[in-house]
């Protein structure tokens, strides 16, 4: 009988690690750990939870995504999104298991005007990114087949996201507005972890930095106008039809510095699986019809 690889997946409380878990499980063993298992600010822990395990591989995909708590609590940031992680991969190192861990387009600081690739200079311009980007530096440092998979604004049904605030603001409000100067690439975690299925059956051993997003680049007003507009061809209409435009110099609740344009690439990933990423129109029309739509009409 075959043996089943053994995975340990970090972060499953979360949108890609919940999303992750589902696609590994009918391949692999899987350890699944959410915060409630393994508290990251805590390098102790990470040591005795790890230490009973013996896996293949270890997904990574935990981290404090708030943008601007990172930027508030520095000290708490590097603590889980870098020291926690360097850890991870020194442990992992020595059992000689394989890390993948998913990082961000905060990374780079927006100046480049076209999509970023994966050789590109990372110069993050806020707290989130450069612990992410130090992670990073760690887990390649750490191990030569280790991944590092940067992905960008990630929506999909395992937890409300972007698509799902547009919509609560279309039924509550009488008008809103979303940043027409900041562009980037959303990635729904279907097409990631479809993308990553090679990997997750052993089929391919990536390893270095990928980039990978849906294809294409949107504002947050293009992102959330499609948004409204797909869901009005499922019949589906709200008090707010068109969305006002701002510049994110307006929002003012914002604390990090955001870069503007940190679109994304695939093409790494094009050559090494033949594959196209779906583009974010089709991602969103997918997420609109199997999931958006159906919850709106309940
Ligand atoms: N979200 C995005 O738009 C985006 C964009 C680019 C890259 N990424 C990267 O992609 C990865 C996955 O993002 P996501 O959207 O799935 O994030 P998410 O839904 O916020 O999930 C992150 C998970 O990390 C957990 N976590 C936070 N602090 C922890 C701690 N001290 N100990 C243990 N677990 C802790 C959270 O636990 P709780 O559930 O208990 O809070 C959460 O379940 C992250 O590494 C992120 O940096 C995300």
């Amino acid at each position: 009988m075959e043996m089943k690889q053994h995975s340990v997946i970090i972060g499953t409380g979360g949108r890609l690690g919940s999303a992750l878990l589902t696609a590994c499980d009918p391949h692999h063993r899987v350890t699944a750990l959410s915060r409630k298992e393994l508290d990251l600010t805590s390098l102790s822990a990470i040591r005795t939870v790890l230490g009973e395990l013996e896996y293949d591989t270890l997904w990574l995909s935990a981290a404090i995504t708030d943008v601007d708590f990172c930027e508030t609590h520095p000290e708490v940031a590097a603590a889980v999104n870098t020291a926690a992680i360097k850890e991870i991969a020194r442990i992992s190192a020595e059992k000689a298991a394989k890390v993948v861990f998913f990082s961000t387009d905060y990374v780079f600081d927006g100046q480049k005007g076209e999509l970023y690739e994966e050789e590109d200079e990372a110069l993050p311009v806020n707290v989130y990114g450069r612990t992410k980007l130090s992670a990073e530096r760690h887990v390649l440092a750490a191990d030569d087949k280790n991944l590092v998979v940067r992905l960008s604004k990630l929506f999909g049904p395992q937890k409300l996201s972007f698509p799902d605030w547009v919509v609560r603001q279309a039924i509550e409000k009488d008008s809103f507005s979303l940043v027409e100067d900041h562009f980037s690439s959303p990635t729904y975690t279907e097409d990631v972890v479809a993308a990553l299925l090679p990997l997750i059956k052993g089929e391919t051993s990536w390893s270095g930095i990928l980039h990978l997003c849906n294809s294409g680049v949107c504002s947050w007003l293009e992102w959330g106008q499609y948004c409204l507009d797909r869901l009005a061809l499922e019949g589906l209409s709200f008090r707010v039809k068109e969305i006002d435009a701002c510049l994110m110099s307006d929002i003012k609740s914002f604390i990090a510095q955001r870069p503007a344009y940190s679109a994304m690439s695939n093409a790494r990933y094009h050559k090494l699986s033949d594959q196209v990423m779906p583009s974010w129109q089709n991602a969103v029309d997918r997420y609109v019809v199997d999931y958006l739509a159906p919850r709106l009409k309940k």
